[in-house]
């Protein structure tokens, strides 16, 4: 059961979990998290968590469904001391989390497709929405916004995106306890965000690698009105994807909607 008081004491790292904040419903807990980062100095590792989000948000302004009781909607608040262009790597170490917890815990092939969708055998499981505020040249903070969909069933979403999505429930043919799938993430998260810190971007670029779907496949990718295709041959020092062009320039792409090609 995720409530008040099975998650205030779920993971205390060096950075993360020094207090959640759990809603039963909220517009979005990015929100939230940036109403409260915002307001308090202290706010680096507080967690967000709620039940149901009622205008969850997605990456590229889409909405994320959040039904209540089935699922988690979370997010993280985070002041690096890091330049504003490697804050993508915070969401590429969330991603980490996310996938591995469901690879050693849950046994279900897990793994990423650029930048941050959690991919379980071609359909989506889960998805990262990270938002940065900078004050100057320096961010003021970071909130990495995680949902994952744990024990919801499709006919909580819209026909459309039935297909290309899919669930731990509907993958394990049993529900999976939240909480336990919540501080485990927390803690992957934790890990992640101290090689960051301590300027150890190699791990934490092996790790999204080990773990991704992208690298070494023909790819669309389709940013705002522009759709290159081409084969996605590395990420950068910063998280960015490098793409090969079939004239064989290279393009280096910050933000898109990225589809694995069948060769
Ligand atoms: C994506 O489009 O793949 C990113 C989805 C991110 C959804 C999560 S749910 C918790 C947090 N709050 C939000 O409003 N969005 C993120």
């Amino acid at each position: 059961m995720l409530n008040q008081k099975t998650v205030r004491d779920i993971f205390k790292g060096e950075f993360i979990g020094k207090e959640v904040y759990f809603l039963e419903s909220t517009e979005s807990t990015n929100e939230k998290a940036i109403e409260i980062g915002k307001k308090r100095e202290d706010s680096e590792g507080i967690v967000v968590v709620a039940d149901s989000q009622t205008k969850g948000k997605g990456r590229l302004g889409r909405e994320w469904i959040s039904p209540p009781g089935v699922n988690l909607y979370f997010s993280v608040i985070l002041k690096p001391d890091i330049p504003p262009a490697e804050a993508p790597l915070i969401t590429l170490a969330a991603a980490v989390a996310v996938a591995s917890v469901l690879r050693t815990w849950k046994g279900v092939p897990a793994d990423i497709k650029w930048p941050n969708d959690i991919m379980i055998k071609g359909k989506k499981v889960g998805g990262i929405l990270t938002e940065m505020k900078t004050r100057g040249k320096e961010i003021d903070l970071v909130v990495v916004g995680v949902g994952l969909n744990v024990n919801m069933l499709l006919d909580d979403l819209p026909e459309d995106i039935r297909a290309a999505t899919t669930t731990l429930e509907i993958e394990k043919g049993v529900p999976s306890d939240r909480v336990g799938l919540l501080g485990g993430i927390l803690a992957g998260l934790d890990n992640a965000y101290k090689n960051l810190l301590n300027g150890n971007k190699r791990a934490l670029i092996n790790g999204w690698l080990s773990l991704n779907c992208t690298i070494g496949n023909r790819v669309t990718v389709r940013d705002h009105d522009r759709t290159i295709t081409g084969v996605a041959e590395n990420i950068g020092q910063n998280g960015e994807l490098i793409i090969k062009l079939e004239s064989g320039e290279t393009e280096i792409i910050n933000a898109g909607d990225v589809t694995v090609l069948k060769n």
